[in-house]
């Protein structure tokens, strides 16, 4: 059963969708814009005024210079929801509040036993939607920032799918940067061909740290002068102002300045302490250090180096297609271990050749002109113009990416493109989008789906101890080990003894550590930046995914305890009871799965989903509390709560399965 019935009499499947359909025609009598005022129709905050409630009486008076309460009684009036719900309240100045039935709720619970999509209704019109996430520079070690991209761009693939749409993912990764002339340079220089033939991944690596390490020494010492020569100019400032002001006025605003002042000296300072350190790694190692003297143009020279590339130098292109499946390797590996694959893989480099053309055409349509050496891109609403050629004739990541839109609308015409990117880039997707509208491309919806830094506990961005940016496998196996010290010790603790074995361990310990790690990310605002802790992730109450795997675990518990064969359970037809308030609370909780997958992709926000299901489980667990299962007072409540039981652990199963994470049946 798929469909979801909009016929009056028999149950829908979203809810609130349901209800919105209901108000929807009466509303048109009342405004032009009935779909605005229908957004003010939602679950209630307090559960004591009823299950859903309408707000949207008191705007509409203010538009209509009416009376409030007149225009609730209108609408309900007006209303037929009495299949669904009780009739509805008018509260304070005309909040409308329902009560669903609970013989409504039953029936609809009772629909979804063999229902396989739990209710979410598949979308009307199936749309193309391309997705641009994850994206990583290869060559360079992944690193924690590019766990959310590719965490959030798979729930979003995932869901849009689910509800019917024609997605396709493309990982642009960055295969054509500078990191290669970094990697081509230290490859001429530096290699250990030992290290190499035993394992090229890691000797690549090296390679890849060591010139960057250099490199940044070079512009270390060049900006330690440079900041030194301002720290004292601020210094000297800052003993220049006086104190023997008269007036308090003046004497405040003295104050003030000495604040920034001192502001900004500890910016500097701070900023030069950075850099000192810098140089000082390379200075304390005397190998380092020799390099270090040995290369004082390497900046330049990898430029060189990159620039050969580009230009099509037979050997550094060799080099390139020696060392890219190595870097490829490395990152597939790491994706196969987080459970995540893509349609297409088209990399910068792919887009390669197109880059000339483009920007003649661009030119050539009066697109794009020349200024100070350089071919932009201007727009009328957007101060910044968008280079597409820099004066050395070299393209830049902007050109590439007009390329790809160019590609992905010839070869799929997508409804949609979706970039799961960094917020850092808000100015050059603003600058792209504009631009393909100026090419043409006013049809399709573009989407710069922008995500906040990841932190550290000390609300710094999250790096090591030594500075380094935190590489993602070892993120990985971090998370792994503390799930796996969590499952031992659960296992220990169980009253008849441990049950699992030791590879059971390890393998649960890599579904529980890889869920939290992608759920703490999924579970934040997006926007937000996020402060990245273990201990917070992985723990068994609270908003995590050890909580919703935990939860799964525990009901498949009950299962086999109670000898219970969900293929039977499963078949039989109901009848679902919602006697106590617990069980109507965890029913009417399931019912709204659909609304929760409708708002993920109102805006693209897997964290609606994750909240759903946090308030689930927690449903759940009082539920369990309350109402006895396996012990139920007969047969047919026992069952009628067993069914409960199985719903609510389908829906978590596809929620987190939305979520790209695993569960398991014991933990
Ligand atoms: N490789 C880029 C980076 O690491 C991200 C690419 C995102 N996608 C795009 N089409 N620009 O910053």
């Amino acid at each position: 059963m798929e469909a979801s019935f909009g016929a009056k009499g028999s149950c829908t499947m979203n809810i609130l969708e349901e209800l919105r359909v209901r108000f929807r025609p009466i509303l048109a009598q009342l405004t032009s814009d009935p779909e605005s005022y229908l957004k003010l129709l939602r679950p209630t905050q307090d559960e004591r005024l009823g299950d859903y409630q309408a707000d949207l009486a008191m705007p509409l008076a203010k538009a209509l210079r009416r009376k409030p309460r007149e225009i609730a009684e209108e609408i309900v009036a007006a209303l037929d929801v009495a299949d669904m719900a009780h009739p509805p309240e008018i509260a304070g100045p005309g909040f409308i509040n329902f009560r669903l039935r609970d013989e409504y709720l039953e029936k609809c619970l009772q629909s979804l036993l063999d229902d396989r999509r739990l209710g979410v209704p598949p979308v009307e019109k199936a749309e193309t939607i391309i997705i641009d996430y994850s994206a990583p520079n290869v060559a360079k070690p992944m690193h924690v920032g590019h766990i959310r991209s590719t965490v959030i761009g798979d729930a979003i693939y995932r869901t849009l799918r689910f509800v019917g749409h024609r997605v396709i993912s493309d990982n642009h990764i960055g295969d054509w940067g500078t990191q290669f002339g970094m990697i081509i340079y230290g490859y001429r220089h530096f290699l250990d061909e030992d290290a190499y033939k035993k394992n090229p991944t890691a000797e690549l690596a090296r390679l890849y740290r060591l010139v960057r390490q250099l490199i940044d020494y070079q512009e270390a010492v060049q900006k330690i002068a440079e900041l030194e020569g301002r720290l004292q100019a601020k210094e000297r400032e800052l003993a220049g102002v006086s104190s023997n002001q008269t007036s308090a006025a003046a004497t405040k605003m003295e104050d003030k300045k000495r604040r920034e002042l001192q502001e900004e000296i500890e910016e500097l300072r701070e900023e030069l302490e950075e850099l000192r350190r810098k140089r000082a790694t390379v200075e304390d190692n005397p190998t380092l250090y020799e390099w270090a003297k040995a290369h004082p143009n390497i900046e330049q020279d990898v430029l060189q180096e990159t620039a050969k590339l580009h230009a099509g130098d037979e050997e550094n292109l060799r080099l390139w297609r020696e060392f890219l499946p190595h870097s490829l390797d490395e990152m597939n590996r790491i994706y196969r271990r987080l459970g995540i694959r893509f349609d297409y893989t088209l990399g910068e480099s792919f887009y390669h050749d197109r880059l000339g053309p483009l920007v003649e055409e661009l030119v050539q349509k009066g697109l794009a002109r020349e200024s100070e050496g350089a071919i932009c891109i201007f727009f009328p609403d957007i101060d910044t113009p968008m280079i597409i050629r820099k004066q050395d004739g070299a393209f830049l990541y902007a050109t590439t990416d007009l390329a790809t839109l160019r590609y992905r609308m010839e070869t799929w015409n997508p409804d949609a493109i979706l970039y799961v990117v960094d917020f850092r880039q808000s100015l050059h997707f603003r600058q792209l989008f504009a631009a393909a509208r100026m090419m043409g491309y006013d049809r399709v919806k573009l989407v710069h789906v922008s995500f906040g830094t990841v932190l550290g506990e000390d609300g710094r961005p999250f790096k090591t101890r030594e500075g380094d940016v935190v590489g993602l496998e070892s993120l990985l196996d971090e998370a792994v080990r503390r799930a796996y010290q969590i499952v031992c010790a659960n296992d220990d603790a169980k009253p008849t003894g441990p049950e699992l074995s030791e590879e059971e361990r390890r393998r649960i310990a890599e579904v529980v550590g890889i869920g939290a790690l992608k759920y703490a990310d999924l579970s934040q605002n997006r926007t937000s930046d996020y402060v990245f802790s273990y201990d917070k992730m992985l723990a068994m109450t609270g908003n995590t995914g050890t909580y919703m795997q935990y939860a799964y675990a525990r009901i498949q518990n009950i299962f086999a305890k109670g000898g219970v064969d969900v293929t039977t359970l499963r078949k039989l037809d109901g009848p679902i009871h919602l006697k106590h308030p617990a069980e109507r609370a965890l029913g009417r909780e399931i019912l709204r799965f659909p609304e929760a997958i409708q708002l993920v992709l109102e805006d693209y926000r897997p964290n609606q989903l994750t909240g759903y299901l946090f308030s689930l489980a927690n449903r759940f667990s009082t539920f369990y509390e309350s109402c006895p299962v396996l012990q139920a007072a007969d047969s047919e409540e026992r069952q009628s709560r067993l069914l409960l039981c199985d719903l609510t652990a389908r829906v978590i199963r596809q929620g987190l399965e939305l979520l790209g994470i695993e569960v398991v049946n014991r933990m």
